[in-house]
């Protein structure tokens, strides 16, 4: 297997090390070089696919070596290291073509993030030429700045990207994206982004579970040196930071009441004030948030701000689950396949049609995601050339399982199962499926209300 090239450029010996191990871990061939002169060196003798960048290296100034870097190596990646609090030279690198930047001092999460990202990102920019183009929904140029394609054939999945391509127009609008985990909510998120004028200016990704507390308002609104213990510089916070470009808010519904109110503000005057400060600082950004909850329900158990909600969901985008748009999942899986074999060079093995029929029938609870690990794994530990229901065990939760052990399901269960299964099998029509089941078709709908039976297509049961 021919593994993405690394080098880490830092003066610090011992950060190198882990960090190269931390590569190393991920399959990437890890170098090292502790000087400029050094990292100059081996980028000409080795075809490095990403650089990870000290900005403060000592005698050299990390911006000119991105710069540089950059201008001499088109293929090259950059990930800048940066000091807690130097948002400025982070936005710098960024806009001189920077991938992604690390702060010092580490979190292990934040690094294996980076990683993760980067590989995704390295691989499918070297693979990308190669790849199918036919279910590819989104245009060549945008695919390559998102670092993914968005796979899908189904109305449901048409319009969101219809819906996504539409907002992309409005810079100002904010957008809100509900859907289960693992429906691509920031796949769409990054979508509209880098469809918009704001392309060229950050997208700050901010999931609020994930910022404790009480430094929460700081991240979001920045500090004044002193401010605080701790707060031993000034501080950006993050709607400052993505000052003309998105600010991407990850699962809204986490975020502590107190701060609403505060985010609310600063969305309704597009001013900010730091802590400990009193200076009004303005700033230009879209919002995109994204959440798996009911908000509304949230408003109602006095947990979500109704008025916050009103800003945020201008327009609202919802994702169905994959099991309610049934057409995406061949696509996506020939996409899949093909993505990770070639990632792990192996030839893509061919697909037996059962599979595709079997996985229709899967709950996904994890949607786009699970199918995405199912994938990965059944191509990793596929033995021949062809991948066959057994390569994909699907667990209690598929529908298959509970067809084939009536036993273990409550009466209701039965009679979901049963009216789901005389549907499918009649193509949906409704008459012929109440008719069968010894039932009125009012009564049918009735039912198919009641326990939330769709039909194809996801359509409204009346
Ligand atoms: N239509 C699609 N085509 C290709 N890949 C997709 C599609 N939808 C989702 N994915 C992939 O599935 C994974 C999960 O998507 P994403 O992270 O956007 O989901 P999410 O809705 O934000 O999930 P969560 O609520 O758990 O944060 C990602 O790797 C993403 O690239
Ligand atoms: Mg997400």
């Amino acid at each position: 297997m021919n593994n993405l090239k690394v080098l880490i450029l830092d003066d610090e010996r011992q950060f190198s090390e882990e960090l190269a191990e931390f590569f190393q871990n991920t399959g990437f061939e890890a170098l090292i070089a502790n000087t400029k002169a050094e990292g100059l060196a081996t980028l000409k003798r080795v075809a490095v696919d990403l650089l990870i960048l000290d900005v403060r290296l000592p005698g050299a100034n990390g911006l000119d070596i991105l710069k540089e870097v950059k201008a001499s190596y088109t293929g090259l990646e950059v990930i800048i290291v940066s000091a807690h609090g130097d948002m400025d030279t982070v936005i710098r690198a960024m806009r001189l073509g920077a991938l992604d930047y690390l702060r010092k001092p580490f979190r292990t999460m934040d690094i294996q993030i980076a990683i993760e990202r980067t590989e995704k990102f390295l691989l499918l920019q070297q693979r990308i030429r190669q790849m199918e183009e036919k279910n590819s929904l989104i245009s060549k140029s945008l695919e390559e700045k998102i670092d993914r394609h968005l796979i899908g054939v189904s109305p449901q999945i048409l319009k969101v990207l219809d819906l996504a391509m539409k907002v992309s127009e409005f810079p100002d609008t904010n957008v809100l994206i509900t859907g289960e985990s693992g429906t691509g909510k920031e796949n769409i998120a990054r979508i509209i982004h880098f469809a918009s004028i704001r392309k060229d200016n950050l997208l700050c990704t901010v999931n609020s579970s994930s910022v404790t507390d009480s430094l929460m308002e700081s991240e979001f609104f920045g500090h004044k040196k002193g401010s605080f213990t701790g707060a031993v510089a000034d501080k950006k916070g993050f709607f400052e930071v993505c000052d003309h470009g998105t600010l991407f808010l990850d699962e809204i519904a986490d975020m502590p009441l107190n701060l609403q109110a505060k985010v609310l503000r600063a969305i309704e005057e597009k001013k900010i004030t730091r802590v400990g400060d009193t200076n009004q600082i303005s700033t230009d950004f879209r919002i995109i948030s994204a959440s798996n909850h009911d908000l509304e329900k949230l408003v109602e158990e006095k947990k979500f701000r109704l008025d916050l909600l009103h800003r945020l969901n201008t327009l609202h985008i919802h994702i169905p689950p994959l099991r309610d748009r049934t057409e995406d999942i061949e696509p996506l899986l020939y996409y899949f396949n093909e993505a990770f074999s070639r990632k792990i060079n192996k030839p893509t093995p061919r697909i037996e049609k059962e599979v595709v029929a079997m996985l229709k029938n899967y709950e996904f609870p994890g949607n786009v995601r699970e199918l995405k690990n199912m994938i990965e794994r059944a191509v990793i530990l596929a033995h021949g050339n062809s991948l066959g229901v057994h390569d994909f065990p699907v667990k209690d939760k598929s529908k298959s399982y509970a067809r084939t052990n009536p036993n273990r399901l409550t009466l209701m269960e039965q009679e979901i199962e049963m009216i789901r299964q005389t549907l499918q099998n009649l193509n949906f029509n409704q008459k012929a499926t109440a008719k069968q089941l010894g039932i009125s078709r009012d009564t049918l709908i009735r039912k198919m209300k009641k326990y939330n039976i769709k039909i194809r297509r996801n359509e409204d049961p009346s």
